[in-house]
């Protein structure tokens, strides 16, 4: 879309390439086909109805993390049998729509979930399939708020009570355990926790072998990062690099279904933020472009002080300026960027946030009685 047909929708507005979506599926798919992998979609990273069809229509899975993500799959069109369903507090009502859909799997957390679902399991009569979510104790070096894998973060059953949880299996009459599972955190660039991960798996699945508990299936998580800093040259993560890290490290049994659930590499660059400049405001040390899209369209970099590339779309100036990019809300952290270099600013400019299409639009408020965003595809 030309920057002319942009500037005709009221900003700010989250915008979509489908298209490039597409191919990020294809090439994600191809790779993953080369091993056998099976890949699920974790839907927490957007769910955008359009974006959500055509991950569906490619053959992907969904992995949620809510009652509501596991109804808004199956209204998308995925089949039960393509549900992993997984947080650390699932409320009885959310387990009985995951049980009433007999939906794939159950990722547990704890073993008191364990026995609350197979409670809710027997008086419904039905046998839920659940994967044991194992805490696999692997750093992986990304920014402590999307770390999941330590010993020391909520998620997962840690190794030291596996003893336990094993004993107490033949009391869950109305519980299959059907695989393990395992997610290290998110935004992970570098391959090394990846391949630690694979040795940890490997020796949990032994454990599990030993005891001789058929494991049908092994689900490795998501957390492939992207390249935040030069979207335009590196749009597509790497994937074969990323599989074929597993496909070196891993030791599935024969049969054992291996499965990812991906969501940040699969739709973070897909999408951008599109805002106007509302003013530009010089102030002691540095000046100020005020947007008027802010931490209410995109918490990233509040939360997690998060690099997105800015960009003036419409300036023609050939001098280039350092500015804070801000927003309108009354928070000091609603900064999208400090020092940012752009061609000169001024009122009117319209600015593209880059990487935007995971954990954006879904992480949207109504912080100061903010508007909900209009989307815009390509
Ligand atoms: N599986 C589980 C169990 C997860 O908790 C997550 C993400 C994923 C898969 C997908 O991870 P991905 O492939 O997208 O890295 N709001 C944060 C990210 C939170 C990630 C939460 N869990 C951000 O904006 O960076």
């Amino acid at each position: 879309m030309k920057v002319e047909e942009l500037i005709l929708h009221k900003t700010p507005f989250y915008l979509y390439d489908l298209e490039f979506l597409e191919n990020t599926l294809d090439t994600a798919k191809l790779n993953a086909e080369k091993h056998n992998y099976h890949i699920h979609y974790a839907l927490k990273a957007n769910t955008n109805d359009r974006i959500l069809k055509l991950i569906q229509e490619k053959g992907l899975g969904a992995d949620c993390v809510s009652g509501n993500e596991v109804l808004k799959a199956l209204e998308m069109g995925f089949s039960p049998t393509q549900i992993a369903f997984a947080g650390v507090g699932k409320s009885d009502e959310e387990i009985l729509i995951g049980l009433e859909h007999d939906i794939f799997s159950f990722n547990c957390e704890s073993i008191q979930e364990i026995e609350v679902i197979n409670e809710i399991a027997e008086k419904q009569n039905k046998v839920a399939k659940i994967a044991l979510r194992l805490n696999p104790n692997v750093d992986a070096k990304t920014h402590k708020h999307i770390t999941t894998g330590l010993e020391e973060n909520k998620f997962g059953i840690n190794g030291w009570e596996l003893e336990s949880l094993i004993e107490q299996l033949p009391n869950f009459k109305n519980i299959e355990v059907t695989g393990l599972h395992f997610h290290i955190g998110s935004q992970i660039t570098s391959m090394t926790p990846f391949k630690n991960l694979c040795i940890r798996v490997n020796e949990f699945n032994n454990w599990f072998l030993e005891r001789n508990i058929h494991i049908q299936h092994l689900n490795l998580g998501g957390g492939l990062g992207i390249d935040y800093q030069n979207p335009e040259e590196s749009p597509i993560p790497d994937f074969e690099l990323f599989f074929g890290v597993f496909n070196q490290f891993l030791e599935p049994r024969p049969h054992q279904e291996i499965h990812f659930e991906l969501g940040r590499s699969l739709v973070g660059n897909c999408g951008s933020l599109i805002s106007k400049v509302l003013y530009v405001k010089n102030g002691i040390k540095t000046n100020f472009v005020i947007l008027d899209a802010g931490m209410t369209e995109l918490i990233r970099p509040a939360l997690y002080q998060a690099y997105h590339h800015i960009e003036n779309l419409t300036s023609s100036s050939s001098s280039l300026e350092f500015y804070d990019v801000v927003g309108p809300i009354c928070e000091s952290s609603d900064c999208f960027g400090k020092k940012i270099e752009l061609q000169e600013t001024k009122r009117g400019d319209y600015i593209k946030i880059h990487s935007t299409g995971a954990y954006g639009e879904v992480m949207a408020s109504k912080y100061n009685l903010r508007e909900q965003n209009p989307v815009v595809y390509l």
